[in-house]
Order: C-alpha cells, then structure tokens, then sequence
C-alpha cells in the first residue's frame, strides 16, 4: 500500500484493512470449501516461465519475470490487498503494485476512468516508456460515463464490463462435473424483494423506476436501501436478500452486456433474479436460461405479478429455478461495495501476464458509446 500521511488517513487505513479481513472470513466461511473464483481459468503453458513460476510455490526465483503492472489511483479508494488475488483466485502472475516509484518499470498501468481530471492533469506522466501499456478501467455503463476529452487514443487495452473489451471482467457460474446435491433453498419469509441505494434520476433509473409503479400494484414488495427508509446493515444484507423467493435485479441503465453483480448476488445466496436490464438472450450468455425470470417475458407488470404469485402456490414450479445449481456454481457475492474494483484489478493482472502484444485502444469512446 501507498504511505499514507496523518492519522485520520491512517486510522481509515486500518478501518479498510479490518473491513476487508472481516468480509474476507465471511466469504470464506461461506463458500469453503469449494474455492470459487469467477475468474478464468488458467491454462499453463509448459514453455513459459511466466508459468514455471505461477505452478512453482516459490515465485522467487522468477519474480523479476512477472509484468509490474502499476494501479495509478485506487479506484474510489476502495483499497485492498494485492495479495487478495492469489488467496481468492489463484492469480500471482504478475506484480501489483500502486508504488508511483516504480512508474518507469510498469509494463502496465491501470487507470481509472472516473479519477481523471477533465483537464488530464492527473494522468501518468509522458512520455510513457516505449515497453509500457496503459489499461482503461471503467465499469459503468454509457449513460453513467463522463466523456472526459483527450482520451480517444490514448490507452491501449480496455478492462470494462463488456464482453468486447480487451479485458472483461465479470463474475461467472462455474461449471462442476459431479453434481451438487446438497445445496437447500434458504427458508423464505417475504416475497419479493427489492434492495435500492441509487434513485438518482440522472443515472437512468427511469426504466426500473416506471416498471415499479405498475408492479408493485399488483404484489407486495418489500423495499429496502438508502432509496427508502429502510437502510439494510452490510451484515443483513444477504441473509435479508437470502429470505426472499424473487429479487428485482433491475439495472440502473440498460445496455448490452451491462449484467452486474445486481443479478450474482442473488443467485449466489439462493434467490429467484427477477431482472431487468438487457434482452434475456444477452443474459443467458452468462447465467441459465431456467435461473432467471426477465420483466420481458411477459407483456406487462401485471401479468409477471400474477406469475409470480402462481409462483409463490407452486413449490415445485419454484425450486425449477434451481436445478442450475447441480452443475453450476455461483462466484460468492460481494460482501461490500468497496469490493467492485477487486475483480477488475487481478483480472487485468491475469491477461497481461499472458498477453505482452503490442495493442492500441483507437477511438475509445466511438467503441464505448456506439
Ligand atoms: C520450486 O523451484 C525452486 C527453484 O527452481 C526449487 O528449488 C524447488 O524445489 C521448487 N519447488 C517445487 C515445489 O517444485
Ligand atoms: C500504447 O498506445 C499508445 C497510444 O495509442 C501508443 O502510442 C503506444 O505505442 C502503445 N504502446 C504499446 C506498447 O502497445
């Protein structure tokens, strides 16, 4: 981690630091043993000692092999520890680091789109090394994206949510050959729910915002989130999410690929996502079809409502939208918020360990907006 100065930043320091081991032992507590991380699996190459070094414990001998790859600022400043990515998901080929120091030997650096000044005066200084490649991170959608100008040719990979950028990140199901037969559906006592901490009408929550009026005419739904009165404690968060049969996974704005942890969280604590978001085709590229209930199914808010109280009578026709689980696990949820950029961030260090082309990222909002 970076120095820090003064007693406020170091006493938030060891806030963070005790946050991200309480919800690290909860992830563990909840998902061991079964080590899942939704990050893609590694496929070692024997010729590489990049490789050797990743399937050897003892990474010292090729430690300078690794590719440095620099976080220019913590995004949002939800900080964690680097060494999270080996512990979680098995990736520690490459160097993490945000040490400024080390900016002439970065082979990458990652920066964050929503830190930098409109007028680019924060950028990393130029010129950048000839060797080095500078990596966007980005992961909202279009509508909730500043068009900072001055950065249409400047990167060279993308790291966003969109299965067309050079690194997606995303939590994925992963498949398992011997079936799970143990998993139970947590005991419910509400019927749907709906968590909300973002009413924000400038973020395009317009969509989901209509579609709720209509619905909730037809069915009780429970509301929780700093939206509504009712603000959820981090530690009730699941559990509360876990007692419901249906979860609204309504996406703030709706794009493709634009699928977010809204939809994991559910299914990972045993849910029903009623989603809303883009087309279901675009879903069932990365959850089962039989998972899922999408608002567009039906021709409106009413006939889902019935749907889901025809549900609510039928235990069979409901524990259908489980069978998935047999074959597939799900990535463990995101205990808190400060966790989003987590994935990102050992993601890129994974691909840029294993990709070390030359690439530019041309035109990058012409690719982002259109
Ligand atoms: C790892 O590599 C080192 C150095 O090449 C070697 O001495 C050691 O025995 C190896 N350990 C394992 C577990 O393969
Ligand atoms: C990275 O992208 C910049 C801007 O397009 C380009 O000038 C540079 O040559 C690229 N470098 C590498 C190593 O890909």
């Amino acid at each position: 981690m970076a120095n820090t100065n003064g007693p406020s930043l170091f006493r938030l320091g060891i806030i963070i630091t005790l946050a991200g081991v309480i919800s690290l032992g909860i992830m563990f507590f909840w998902f061991s043993p079964s080590k899942n991380c939704p990050l893609p699996v590694f496929i070692p190459d024997r010729n590489s000692e990049i490789n050797f070094a990743k399937s050897n414990n003892s990474v010292t001998e090729n430690a300078e092999e690794k590719p440095i790859v620099l976080l220019w600022v913590w995004p949002e400043n939800d900080r964690f520890e680097f060494s999270d990515c080996k512990k979680f998901c098995d990736i520690d080929n490459c160097h993490l680091t945000d040490d400024r120091a080390l900016y002439n030997d970065a082979d990458d650096v990652i920066v964050f789109h929503k830190a930098i000044n409109w007028d680019l005066s924060n950028l990393p200084p130029s010129p950048r090394p000839p060797f080095q490649r500078w990596i966007w991170l980005h992961l909202e959608s279009p509508t909730n994206t500043k068009r900072i100008p001055g950065l249409e040719n400047l990167f060279n990979l993308t790291l966003s949510y969109r299965q067309d950028a050079d690194i997606p990140v995303r939590m994925r199901l992963m498949t398992r050959k011997k079936p799970n037969e143990d998993f139970v559906i947590p005991k419910k006592d509400k019927l749907v729910c709906w968590i909300v901490s973002n009413n924000d009408p400038s973020t395009g929550v317009d969509t989901r915002n209509v579609f709720y009026r209509e619905f909730r005419k037809y069915i009780q739904v429970t509301l929780f989130g700093k939206a509504y009165a009712k603000f959820l404690d981090y530690n009730d968060y699941y559990p509360t999410m876990a007692s419901c049969k249906f979860y609204l996974a309504f996406e703030n704005s709706i794009h493709k690929d634009y699928i977010t942890e809204k939809i994991n969280g559910p299914l990972a604590v045993g849910t029903v996502p009623v989603v809303l978001g883009p087309p279901r085709r675009n879903y069932e590229n990365f959850v089962p079809a039989e998972s899922f209930i999408h608002v567009n199914d039906f021709p409106d808010a009413k006939s889902l409502a019935e749907y889901l109280l025809q549900l609510d009578k039928d235990e069979d026709a409901y524990h259908k939208y489980f069978n998935w689980r047999k074959h597939l696990t799900p990535s463990p949820p995101l205990i808190f918020q400060t966790q989003e950029f987590n994935l990102a961030i050992c993601t890129a260090c994974d691909h840029v360990a294993r990709h070390r082309e030359y690439k530019e990222a041309h035109d990058l909002y012409e690719w982002y907006f259109n």
